[in-house]
């Protein structure tokens, strides 16, 4: 593009209106994209306009350019500022890298008691009540407790059951919370009432009803003249505490470190039975059984006593053990263990987690 040919009054003259146009298009920008292309418009370094008009400053007379120069500068430099000042009051503060004043203040997170550790505190304050005390042992075992002192014969199909994770030099990831027995009772003499809750482990799968890590609440009393009636009364009180009044049932059952053994059961507490033989009206929670399935239990066997020092024929004991997710699906009427596990918030708020 050839300069054009100016004086110095026309130039002056553009300059002014350049100025007026300028800052009216400034002052109606939208956005900082408008303001992007009035810079080029006018500072451009091809065809700006103001760049345009410097380039005419050659054909003037050299006294008259100063004068034409200071003007269009002048303008220049007005604009330039006006255009700053229009692009930083459009640019959002949180695009300053230094503080960003809209970013909302960080949440607090309010965290709580897992319902697998409150159903345990349940149980032990329960348990409290009616005299028992609380014990905690190894969640690396040594076989020796684990098994042997349990009375399981080596290689006996009841191990089937509690296939685990071997450590090396005897040592195991327990299976049951049935060692911290032997371990009590080797370091407290009876009379003995302890509750034992704790994690255990299972070569099983994580599955809706199986967890390869889980809980369990072990119950053991030892003590002069301990009959299975204490054992059923214990038991029977506690399901009423713990579910509001609820029968129970014991089924005879094997497990080597007691003799005799049993499973019990618990009345359904929502159906209470009336759901048996009832196919107009089926009970989840109890499959229509009438009675849902708790733990295991039964009487010391001697030979746990033997194995602990304990003279068999001056103290009887009984135990038991439940597993805790399986309590707290039953409470819940819930479905899936690995919801009992998994730490998921969608299950826990209700427990009282906060987020
Ligand atoms: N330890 C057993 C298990 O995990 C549960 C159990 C059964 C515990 C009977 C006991 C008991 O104390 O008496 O399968």
């Amino acid at each position: 593009m050839t300069p054009p040919t100016l004086d110095l009054a026309a130039i002056l003259n553009i300059a002014n209106q350049l100025k007026r146009k300028g800052i009216a298009e400034i002052d109606g920008a939208a956005d900082r994209d408008a303001l992007d292309v009035i810079r080029t418009t006018y500072f451009g370094r091809k065809n700006g306009l103001l760049t345009e008009l410097m380039k005419s400053l050659p054909s003037l007379p050299s006294d008259a350019r100063p004068e034409a120069g200071a003007a269009i500068n002048a303008v220049k430099t007005g604009l330039e500022t006006h255009l700053a000042e229009r692009v930083s009051s459009l640019t959002p503060v949180s695009a300053s890298p230094a503080i960003d004043a809209t970013m909302p203040a960080r949440q607090q997170w309010r965290g709580s008691k897992h319902p697998v550790t409150l159903v345990i505190e349940e149980i032990e304050a329960i348990f409290r009540e009616l005299g028992f005390t609380i014990a905690l042992g190894p969640e690396a075992e040594h076989e020796w407790y684990n098994f042997g002192a349990l009375n399981f014969p080596p290689d006996h199909p009841a191990m089937d059951l509690h296939d685990t994770l071997y450590l090396g030099e005897g040592a195991v990831l327990r299976t049951h919370t049935s060692p911290v027995q032997v371990r009590t009772l080797q370091r407290w003499p009876p009379p003995v009432r302890v509750i034992i809750p704790g994690n255990v482990y299972r070569r099983d799968f994580f599955d809706p009803s199986h967890a390869p890590m889980f809980s369990q609440v072990e119950g053991l009393a030892v003590d002069e003249g301990i009959s299975f009636v204490d054992l059923k009364a214990t038991l029977t009180r506690f399901a009423e505490r713990f579910f509001g009044s609820t029968k129970t049932r014991f089924r005879p059952s094997y497990f080597p470190f007691t003799e005799p053994s049993a499973e019990f059961d618990l009345q359904c507490w929502v159906c209470r039975g009336a759901s048996v033989g009832d196919p107009e009206h089926p009970c989840r929670t109890c499959r229509s059984e009438g009675w849902v399935e708790w733990g295991g239990c039964g009487m010391v066997n001697p030979r746990v006593l033997v194995a602990c020092g304990i003279d068999p024929d001056r103290y009887t004991g009984f135990a038991f053990g439940m597993g805790i997710e399986r309590t707290l699906m039953a409470r819940h009427d819930a479905e899936d263990m690995r919801d009992m596990i998994e730490g998921d918030v969608r299950f826990t708020l209700p427990f009282g987690t906060e987020v």
